[in-house]
């Protein structure tokens, strides 16, 4: 199977890149299965559900989401009758949606999701650990599910390290979101789970984590703020990860990264 994790769209120019580019990577490489991280898809806050459908339109078969799931409070409403929207699975019990989703590919492929919020650096939440191996544990790899897309989404490198040696060998991807960095660190882990620490944003990268500088620049000069965040609307980068698993096993053989179009970009390469 071929899967295409791409990293927190931010913004318009995150949404126009995915709207513009993503139909064709779909078709040149034939991806069997896309997920997209769309936690700042809308203004960089959350994502009402225009445009999650945009996203959905694109070719996104699911959608993962992270700390700022719930910044437009309409996704608390509408993600309860949207499988395809995945929110972390780590929140308290009772919050609206689901954290983890096993859906059907192009090709007829049963592919689980599950979306997950880190604990190093970030507000107080449930152990993400036991949350992700609770959902794995009922529809493991190569048996209910022909292949396992993790979404990490936390701050520190070494949390998402560990999420991916957890799961090695149980997942076919673990894939940190949040900080919005592509990470050079893609690899197959010892027991066949690709791994990269975070697949970066899809958003403009001349920014200060795909913010305009200007106020990010002045709360970190004077500790003052000035100003509203507003997502940066120059050309986006195109950030994910692309995978190829053995349909046998669901576990990798094959990981790279993809890096199109903005101030980032690299040669597409051949998958
Ligand atoms: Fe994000
Ligand atoms: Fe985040």
């Amino acid at each position: 199977m071929r899967l295409l994790f791409l990293g927190d769209v931010m913004g318009r120019a995150g949404r126009d890149a995915v709207a513009e580019r993503l139909p064709g990577l779909i078709a040149r490489h034939g991806f069997d299965f896309v997920v997209v991280n769309g936690e700042n898809a809308s203004h960089g806050k959350g994502l009402i559900e225009s445009h999650f459908q945009a996203l959905r339109d694109a070719g996104a078969d699911i959608v993962t989401l992270g700390d700022h799931a719930f910044d437009q409070r309409e996704a608390l409403s509408y993600i309860e009758r949207e499988p395809t929207l995945i929110r972390p699975i780590n929140y308290a019990p009772g919050t609206p949606g689901r954290g983890a989703m096993l859906a059907e590919g192009r090709n007829g492929h049963r592919v689980l999701v599950v979306n997950a919020l880190g604990r190093v650096f970030m507000p107080p939440i449930d152990d993400p650990f036991r949350a992700v191996e609770a959902a794995i544990a009922a529809c493991p790899l190569g048996e209910q599910a022909d292949a396992i897309i993790v979404d990490f989404h936390t701050e520190a490198t070494s949390e998402i390290q560990a999420m991916g040696h957890f799961l090695d060998g149980r997942a076919s991807l673990v894939v940190g979101t949040h900080t919005h960095i592509p990470t050079a660190d893609h690899r197959i882990l010892k027991g066949g789970t690709a791994f990269q620490a975070d697949a970066g944003m899809c958003g403009d990268f001349d920014s200060i984590i795909g913010t305009d500088t200007e106020e990010p620049l002045n709360r970190f000069l004077t500790g003052i703020p000035n100003g509203r965040f507003s997502p940066a609307e120059g050309e986006a980068t195109l950030c994910g990860v692309m995978v190829e698993t053995d349909p046998r096993t669901g576990l990798a053989v094959k990981v790279m990264p993809l890096r199109l179009g903005g101030v980032l970009a690299q040669a597409e390469p051949g998958f």
